[in-house]
């Protein structure tokens, strides 16, 4: 039987600096057990740096580390019950599939025996029983992907690393693995730290997201949070494409404003104070209506119709605007005059 732990896991003020670069400052997160979270950023933000000294193939200049409550800051990668799906699979190319998924088991002293029951067990899990004679070169990249993580859940680690899990396989693929990755974590309820720097797929897998930039943490939540209430220009246009837009906020209460945007007013959630501020507008938060609705006038520049949705830029005194329509049989020409209203969600401001 392959059991799952589901540790917790706990970064406190770590920093870590390769020679004089500072690679992650004061790196404080928590990530609840038998979730899965997500870190998500640029190229070079460290992402990679943050899951290899979870792992333990890195040691942080500073700061403590915790897995399942116990502080494993300085144990070596093999003390920490922690297993890592990498990027490439790493899978012996000269042994079968079952023989890779039963080989950490076995040099972790368990019986032969016992190790090929485990791995058929985890072959199964990840849906390859009857696959176990294949050699990884006869078996395609999803499965080869499937059997890195049949490798890594059957040692039982109290949290799986996945780095970039998705990259090598291609476009088509990848919705369908990453489905089955989260489909397994939470029928099993594994705890998971997951890297990628593509916010789809973050956005589709996550518990909750954590946002890296330049070493740093720019924003954690949910999903939605992330997309619908991002805290600066920076998450607004990483979660996706959003317009930001100057506003007044007119009207405050603690919890909820009215901001002026151009000729409207709109009230929304925030704990923004008055003044001017930044308004980030999700491209399909904006409704389009004809020159004579009320709302912020603007006039068309370009529209593309896309089959179940069309997108337009449309121009008003606050800037350009991109409005994603999915009302396909109303569409509005180049150069109409048309009017655009925001809708109740996805509608945030941002400060900074
Ligand atoms: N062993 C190393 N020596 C020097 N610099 C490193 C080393 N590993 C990572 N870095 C630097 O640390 C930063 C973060 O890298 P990394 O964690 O790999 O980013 P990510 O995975 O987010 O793309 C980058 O600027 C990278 O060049
Ligand atoms: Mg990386």
């Amino acid at each position: 039987m392959i059991t799952v732990k589901a540790g917790s896991v706990t970064f406190q003020n770590v920093r870590k600096t390769f020679g004089a670069f500072t690679a992650i400052h004061d790196l404080s997160l928590t990530i609840e057990p038998g979730t899965l979270v997500t870190l998500l950023g640029p190229s070079g933000c460290g992402k990679t740096t943050t899951l290899r000294m979870l792992a333990g193939l890195e040691h942080p200049t500073s700061g403590k580390i915790l897995i399942g409550g116990k502080d494993v800051t300085m144990l070596p990668a093999n003390e920490r019950d922690v297993s890592m799906v990498f990027q490439s699979y790493a899978l012996f190319p000269h042994m079968t599939s079952l023989e890779n998924v039963a080989y950490g088991l076995q040099s972790s002293g368990i019986g032969k025996k016992e190790a090929r029951e485990k791995a058929e067990e985890g072959l199964k899990l990840v849906g390859l029983a009857g696959m176990g004679h294949r050699l990884p070169a006869e078996l395609s990249g999803g499965q080869q992907q499937r059997v890195a993580v049949a490798r890594a859940l059957v040692l039982e680690p109290q949290v799986l690393l996945l780095d970039e899990p998705l990259s090598n396989l291609d476009a088509r693929l990848r919705r369908r693995v990453r489905t089955e990755i989260r489909d397994l974590q939470q029928r099993l309820g594994f705890t998971a730290v997951y890297v990628t720097h593509d916010q789809d797929e973050a956005l589709a897998v996550s518990d909750r997201i954590i946002v890296m930039k330049d070493g740093e943490i720019a924003q954690s939540g949910a999903p939605r949070e992330l997309y619908e209430a991002p805290a600066s220009p920076f998450i607004a246009d990483f979660m996706g494409e959003a317009n930001v837009l100057p506003c007044e906020i007119l009207h405050s209460n603690g919890t909820e404003v009215l901001v002026r945007v151009s000729n409207i007013e709109h009230r929304l959630q925030s704990r923004a104070g008055r003044g001017p501020a930044k308004l980030a507008v999700r491209p399909g938060s904006i409704r389009i209506g004809s020159a004579s609705a009320e709302g912020l006038k603007g006039r068309v520049l370009h529209s593309a119709y896309l089959g179940g949705h069309v997108e337009y830029e449309v121009e008003t005194d606050v800037g350009t605007l991109f409005v994603i329509d999915h009302d396909a049989d109303h569409a509005h020409a180049a150069a109409s005059d048309v009017t655009l209203a925001f809708k109740n969600r996805g509608i945030a401001v941002i400060s900074g």
